[in-house]
């Protein structure tokens, strides 16, 4: 096509050296417009890049245009690339090294003042939500959503290879298990019925199996009322897979080689092979079910040892059924000043660790003189001992210890060995190894005990098949089922979850009778999924991976909402739309609804 009749050539971002001499027409937004004594030079922006214009005075007409222009005008530029003279050269563009002369310059629109400078590294996340449209158009939010573009491609060349078909399932729906709160949609038909907007697509694409489409993708929305935290969203998207006939192993290698092309691809990353690690050494070792395994710290169980010792902050917890004593060596902690160790303290305490007790170990060979601490002298000999044996502890190392709860001891020194592991002084001492550390965590329990409640929950979801011989224990001893579930993390950040199914009738109805759902609550829940069952389920199994967290691990972004074109706020609320907002009494009335706190008009 001629040139003359293109409205645009190519992307300001692009054009390089190998345009040089060419004429090219541009479109895109003002950057900046810098007044250089007789010359104007336009920063022009768009998807891909910057380019630079320059605008000489020797074309009158073009040059009082040049000289109306504000910042995110959206203007067209009809120049010649030329090289940017010696010494005004920028490295840190792709089109750096030549700048373009302008001949033609058209308005193409206006803009109002920006509430803000498009390139301000400061701004506030309320601004930027409030005026996303304009934040969008800034180059890390351009990159982040273009990359999030290259992740759903690079993920759908992968099933599509692999013999997946995405298949759309229903948005208005029924509640389904997922554990978290339902966002309901009143129906307008049926007076007091609602449908539930779907926390997964978990149930449907096991009907898929069952009706045989043999394997099953979606990328798609899921919506959960739940409190919200730099890594959730009321509103997220799952890259949802299921398949018939393949066993556990071959469902993670074949969703570990999704996950690895995909880095591979986008990236040009290898993350390398996933270890397996089981759910029970993963609690042990780290405290969690997801362990950033860069960071190279672990436990070091003193249950045993502290059963007997004077001190009641260590002996209580290690005689109590659910109670637990660990201690956490940090090499080179010992140069650790008091504010550092206060400052952990706190931190633990959000966890409900009620302290942290530690020991300095300054001199291992001169004995308990040789230690450092507010609390030695309420161990005997053998529990000291048996502190240094396990952790390994040298000189110059400090030992955090945890007791309590073994819930609070898991979270609370599991956080604090992240925390340490990022810090200063875990940089410096070589605690942080690597950049990326993906793992499998399996062998997850089927169910878990809400203290609370008194009773017992799925820990994935009550579709997971147990492990094969666990099935006879899920009515006598729950808590020792073992399910057929797994997680894929990454640097510490739960990616994906999934699991084996159950595809039996009679295991289905025994996992609900754990959870104390009856019959006929089940029927009135999963009816269509139990019918179903019945007719020659095939063994099945799949996962969902969070693409908003993948795509925030790969970008390095610290919040979903950096992904997300139009995310929520931490209160569920999204910003630029005002969204949720009031609606008239009319609508309400079709749907049936009265409220209980109308809001003044
Ligand atoms: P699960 O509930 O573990 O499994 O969810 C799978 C993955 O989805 C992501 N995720 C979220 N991302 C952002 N905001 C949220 N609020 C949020 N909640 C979950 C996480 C998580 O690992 N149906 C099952 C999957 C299966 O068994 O196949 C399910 O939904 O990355
Ligand atoms: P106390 O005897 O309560 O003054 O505590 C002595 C030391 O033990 C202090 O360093 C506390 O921070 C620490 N400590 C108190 N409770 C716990 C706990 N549950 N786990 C670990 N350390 C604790």
């Amino acid at each position: 096509m001629s040139s003359s009749i293109q409205m645009r050539t190519t992307y300001s971002g692009l054009v390089d050296e190998s345009l040089l001499g060419q004429t090219v027409r541009l479109c895109g937004w003002v950057n900046r417009r810098r007044d250089h004594g007789g010359v104007i030079f336009v920063d022009l922006r768009d998807r891909e890049g910057y380019v630079q214009v320059v605008c000489d005075p020797d074309r009158p007409e073009m040059f009082k245009t040049a000289e109306g222009l504000r910042n995110e005008f959206c203007i067209q530029v009809t120049g010649v690339v030329r090289a940017r003279p010696e010494g005004t050269t920028n490295d840190g563009l792709k089109s750096g090294k030549i700048e373009v002369l302008c001949h033609e310059l058209a308005v193409l629109n206006a803009s109002v003042t920006p509430p803000f400078q498009l390139d301000d590294e400061n701004l506030s996340e309320t601004t930027r939500l409030m005026h996303r449209v304009l934040d969008l158009r800034r180059p890390y939010m351009q990159k982040n959503i273009m990359l999030r573009y290259k992740v759903a491609m690079e993920v759908r060349k992968f099933l599509d290879a692999n013999g997946f078909i995405d298949i759309e399932t229903p948005m208005l729906t029924k509640s389904t298990p997922e554990g978290a709160r339902d966002y309901l949609v009143p129906s307008r038909v049926h007076d007091g019925m609602f449908f539930a907007l779907p926390q997964s697509p978990q149930l449907f694409k096991q009907l898929l199996m069952v009706s045989g489409f043999d394997r099953y993708y979606q990328i798609t929305k899921c919506f959960r009322d739940e409190d919200l935290r730099a890594d959730r969203q009321p509103e997220f998207t799952q890259i949802d897979v299921e398949t018939s006939f393949m066993k556990e192993e071959e469902i993670r290698t074949m969703f570990e080689g999704m996950i690895r092309s995909t880095f591979q691809n986008v990236l040009g990353i290898d993350i390398g092979a996933f270890p397996v690690m089981k759910h029970a050494d993963a609690m042990r070792l780290y405290g969690s079910d997801k362990p950033d395994l860069r960071v190279k710290m672990e436990f070091t169980e003193l249950t045993d040892v502290m059963k007997d010792v004077d001190f009641k902050v260590f002996s209580g917890p290690a005689n109590a059924e659910d109670g637990r004593v660990v201690g956490l060596r940090v090499p080179g902690g010992s140069e650790m000043p008091r504010s550092e160790i206060d400052a952990y303290t706190e931190f633990v305490k959000i966890y409900g660790a009620k302290g942290l007790a530690y020991i300095k170990v300054n001199e291992k060979a001169k004995g308990r003189d040789g230690l450092q601490s507010p609390i030695v002298k309420n161990l005997h000999d053998a529990a000291i001992n048996a502190v240094l044996e396990r952790t390994g502890a040298q000189d110059g190392d400090l030992v955090f210890f945890g007791a309590d709860k073994a819930k609070v001891v898991n979270d609370a020194i599991g956080a604090l060995r992240v925390k340490i592991g990022h810090s200063e002084l875990g940089k410096k001492n070589g605690l942080l190894e690597g950049e990326w550390r993906p793992l499998w965590v399996v062998d997850f329990p089927m169910f878990e005990f809400d203290e609370e409640g008194q009773r017992w929950n799925a820990v994935h979801h009550p579709f997971t098949s147990p492990k094969d011989g666990h099935e006879d224990w899920l009515e006598t001893d729950p808590g020792r089922c073992l399910a057929k579930a797994y997680d894929a993390v990454l640097n510490g950040i739960e990616l994906g979850g999934g699991s084996v199914r159950i595809h039996r009738e009679d295991v289905q109805s025994k996992v609900f009778r754990a959870l104390k759902i009856g019959a006929e609550e089940a029927k009135l829940k999963f009816g269509f999924l139990l019918d179903a069952l019945q007719y020659g389920a095939p063994p099945h199994g799949g996962i969902a991976i969070g693409l908003d967290r993948f795509v925030m691990l790969m970008t390095g972004a610290e919040s979903l909402r950096d992904v997300i074109a139009f995310p929520k706020t931490q209160r569920a609320q999204d910003l630029l739309t005002q969204a949720p907002g009031p609606v008239d009494e009319k609508q309400l009335r079709e749907l049936h609804i009265r409220l209980r706190n109308p809001t003044p008009a």
